[in-house]
């Protein structure tokens, strides 16, 4: 039987596509799509999906109470994924995050437990157990891992995903967590490494890689996260957390010569810049649990061929790019990198 999902954060990177994913692949569900629209929210990255009757958007903040009252009686789940998400803001100012992160989650799980809606699924992320070591392959997060974030975003994640879990745990509420790796694909803010790395090299300017380049992060593709999410939505136990990640480790060294190749460009477009504070090593996800339990895999994450599909979208959409990047995107970085 259909149900009503309410996304949160759907007007994101990931929040786009799993609103896309849904009403492709869930014909009988329809999504109530909740964001305030901050400077990663762009209602250009779901231009074909406004007139769709099942999907319905409501320009609000998790924390406005009054607007929470109007959608949850008709909610029967939540995948919230509304969140400040970028680990150089959360590093440069992280008030803003633990106001989303943590009471923005707080006043949303209220709201659905004072409305009794039926599953929470709240979309944590990897970053909350911290870092691995490069040195030793065999390390992968599970989901016993202890969790010790390091940035202020990885900090204000946790508390989320702690909270989703102290709701269960309290008040019986039916929900669950996902904690999921680097994603890549279609509608990314051009903040994020992989799309601002590939506007700069079809604009032909130098790409500011951090430190040595060593770093690794787990790549998986927007879309088998999406569908992940569904899994959990269906069959996750409530009060469990599921890794989901690509087996795709690239440091980032990799993956900007990747990049440069599909750009056409040299390794004189490389600038190593100061490191990021506190950086995270390493990021490699142990995702048996939700294989052996929900059956998911990943299927579109494989490269080189899914990254270069990737490129091609942002070379093909170069005016959603434009219009993302303008305004608040250029003041901030205009303000705290100018130089680097
Ligand atoms: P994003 O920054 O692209 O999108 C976040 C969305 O949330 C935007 O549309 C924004 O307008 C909205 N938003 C922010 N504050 C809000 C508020 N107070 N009320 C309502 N809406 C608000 O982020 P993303 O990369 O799509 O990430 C989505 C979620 O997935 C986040 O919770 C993030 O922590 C998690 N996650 C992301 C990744 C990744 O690689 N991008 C990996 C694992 C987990
Ligand atoms: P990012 O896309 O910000 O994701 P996260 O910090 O959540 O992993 O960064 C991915 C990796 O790329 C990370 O190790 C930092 C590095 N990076 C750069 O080297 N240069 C950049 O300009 C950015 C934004 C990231």
């Amino acid at each position: 039987m259909g149900q009503t999902i309410l996304v949160t954060g759907g007007a994101g990177f990931i929040g786009s596509n799993l609103v896309r994913f849904i009403l492709e692949n869930r014909p009988d569900d329809r999504v109530i799509n909740l964001d305030a629209l901050t400077y990663a929210g762009n209602l250009e990255s779901l231009a074909d999906l406004m007139d769709d009757p099942r999907h319905e958007f409501v320009h609000a903040d998790i924390a406005d109470v009054e607007k929470l009252e109007g959608v949850m009686p008709r909610v029967d789940s939540v995948l919230h994924l509304a969140a400040e998400s970028h680990v150089d803001r959360s590093i440069h100012d992280p008030s803003l995050f633990l106001k989303t992160n943590i009471i923005g989650t707080q006043v949303l799980l209220d709201a659905a437990k004072r409305h009794g809606v039926g599953r929470f699924v709240y979309v944590s992320t990897d970053e909350v157990y911290g870092e691995l070591p490069l040195d030793d392959k065999s390390q992968l997060f599970t989901e016993e891992t202890p969790l010790k974030p390091n940035s202020p975003y990885a900090v204000s994640k946790t508390g989320g995903d702690m909270l989703a879990r102290a709701y269960w745990h309290t008040y019986g509420m039916n929900v669950s967590i996902t904690r999921c790796s680097n994603n890549f694909g279609a509608y990314q803010f051009p903040e994020k490494v992989i799309p601002l790395f590939v506007n700069k090299l079809i604009e032909g300017e130098q790409v500011p890689l951090y430190g040595d380049g060593s770093n690794v992060r787990d790549w998986l593709h927007v879309l088998d996260h999406c569908e992940a999410i569904c899994r959990v939505l269906d069959d996750g136990k409530p009060g469990e957390a599921y890794n989901i990640g690509g087996n795709n480790e690239r440091s980032n060294l990799e993956l900007t010569r990747m990049l440069i190749d599909l750009c056409g460009r040299d390794e004189s477009a490389i600038k190593h810049v100061e490191d990021r504070l506190g950086h995270d090593k390493r990021y490699a996800i142990d995702a048996s649990k939700i294989r052996r339990e929900l059956g998911w895999e990943p299927t579109r994450s494989a490269w080189p061929g899914a990254l270069e599909e990737t490129v091609q979208w942002y070379k093909d959409n170069r005016v959603w790019c434009d219009h993302v990047r303008s305004g608040e995107y250029k003041r901030f970085y205009a303000q705290n990198y100018s130089g680097s």
